[in-house]
């Protein structure tokens, strides 16, 4: 297996400048010049730190990177089928594809519709020449050469495995806050998701690569760094190290350069002390903790296969409030699981007034194929869904409304990510990940942390002003 070696686009372009020979310089770029990729991502950011990891391996091979997909000869979509929605947008446009594959151009699916759909691709839509899993993407430099080589079809579909996706080169899309899978796939078995099928069992990244990729990412430059996995506090260090989850937090936050760590997406089985305890001794671990939660009630909890209960997963909150350092909190919601009653409904209602969460991911439930609750009977109407859905939000916006006016006043440090196209209007995340907009005079904000106080509040943002 290659080092993971992760460089941005300004650097992979000073490496080609600096190769030995000129000969080879000028081969190399006449042969990419002929090879441009587009690739379109859908999902999660765990698809989105895919594709920047799949962009690195092809132009490490000479592609270059392109912004429409007329300029390309390789369409490359990386796709999500979390939800029924998100997999038919798929078909749709991977029709809107079809006559590019008549231009010469191949057409690629990646992610987790190609790994469940596998080669019916080909019988819906004979034009893509390349399908290829998550669990596959290491075998990408292979398939790639078959079909330079002119084969018409490829596929990568195992999952069997017990590898993870090393790149030698990830293009990252943002230049501060760096994502890092440390997990990939999932051996939970909630009965309602795909992930499990589409992206393989659980297998942990070894910490020393982690730590060193880390280091690489302070020298760069980046100053945040976002540990990702499906269940990422399920981290379980392979090697005789055995890091625990708790303790890699920790080591990432003392990499020298390195100001904020974020995680997602945790747990709540797996969410044990010593995070909470990694959070309030370590200012740099961020404090903000995306806990999904999906029901307030124990028996739809329960029928979910989520491994706990409604008072379990309070117990969690209440160690959390313990801590010594506020901890923002977050969480998804499904509404509408099979044979969901109304009164359960109000118990997810009532443990939004419970918890009071900082923001919530809400979705109604969509039936997917291969899972558990596909066969449960007691289907909730969409129109019902719909109302459900409609009431959550409505609590959860009264809530955050509330607690963002408590704010005002407040001050923060954020990282500057945003700068709108009026003048002077900028923006960025706490570390308790709050979008705060503000004013500035300065010039040159991005990318440097900044003290603003809060002066208005909105239920999802803050406003505020550049306090020195
Ligand atoms: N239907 C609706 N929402 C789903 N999620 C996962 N599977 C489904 C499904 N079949 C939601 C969960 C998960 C988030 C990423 O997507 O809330 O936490
Ligand atoms: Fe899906 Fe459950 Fe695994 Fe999350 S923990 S990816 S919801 S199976």
């Amino acid at each position: 297996m290659t080092q993971p070696f992760h460089v941005r686009i300004e650097d992979l372009k000073w490496r080609d400048a600096e190769l030995p020979n000129h000969g080879d310089r000028v081969s190399a770029r006449a042969d990419a010049a002929g090879k441009a990729f587009f690739l379109e991502t859908f999902g999660c950011q765990m698809n989105d730190h895919d594709s920047e990891r799949v962009a690195g391996l092809l132009l490490s091979r000479g592609y270059r990177e392109v912004e429409t997909p007329e300029a390309a000869s390789l369409i490359l979509y990386n796709t999500c089928s979390i939800r029924e929605k998100a997999a038919q947008k798929v078909f749709s446009r991977l029709g809107e594809y079809r006559e590019k594959q008549s231009e010469g151009k191949v057409i690629g699916v990646l992610g987790c519709v190609a790994q469940q759909e596998g080669e019916e691709i080909f019988k819906r839509a004979p034009w893509v020449s390349l399908v290829c899993g998550s669990a596959s993407y290491r075998k990408l430099p292979e398939m790639l050469a078959q079909l330079e080589a002119g084969n018409q079809r490829v596929t990568g579909l195992d999952t069997d495995t017990d590898e993870t996706f090393e790149t030698e080169v990830t293009r990252r899309d943002n230049p501060w806050r760096a994502y890092l899978t440390i997990i990939e796939g999932c051996d939970k078995a909630c009965s309602y998701c795909v992930v499990p099928f589409t992206r393989g069992p659980e297998r942990s990244r070894a910490s020393d690569p982690i730590l060193r990729e880390v280091r690489q990412l302070a020298a760069l430059g980046y100053s945040e760094v976002q540990l990702l996995g499906q269940t990422v506090n399920s981290y379980a260090d392979p090697t005789a190290r055995k890091m625990r989850f708790s303790e890699l937090l920790l080591a990432v936050a003392e990499v020298p350069g390195i100001r904020r760590v974020r995680f997602t997406t945790s747990h709540p089985s797996d969410f044990t002390p010593d995070i909470v305890e990694a959070i309030e001794q370590q200012p740099k671990i961020c404090d903000h903790v995306h806990l999904p939660v999906q029901s307030g009630s124990t028996r739809v909890l329960r029928a979910m296969q989520r491994t706990y209960s409604r008072q379990g997963y309070l117990e969690k909150i209440a160690m959390m409030r313990g801590a010594n350092r506020p901890i923002a909190i977050t969480t998804d919601i499904i509404v509408g699981f099979p044979g969901e009653t109304e009164s359960e409904f109000e118990q997810t209602l009532s443990l939004l007034n419970e918890v009071q969460y900082d923001s919530m991911y809400s979705f109604k439930y969509s039936p997917r194929p291969n899972t558990l609750s596909l066969s449960m009977s007691d289907s909730i109407s969409e129109e019902e869904k719909s109302r459900r859905l409609g009431v959550l939000q409505n609590r959860q916006r009264e809530i955050q409304a509330a607690k963002n006016a408590r704010l005002v006043g407040s001050h923060f440090e954020i990282l500057v990510s945003g700068k709108s196209r009026r003048d002077n209007q900028w923006s960025g995340y706490t570390t308790s990940h709050r979008m705060i907009n503000f004013a500035s005079q300065e010039r040159a904000l991005l990318g440097t942390y900044v003290q603003v106080r809060v002066t208005g509040a909105s239920p999802n943002s803050l406003v505020g002003e550049h306090a020195a």
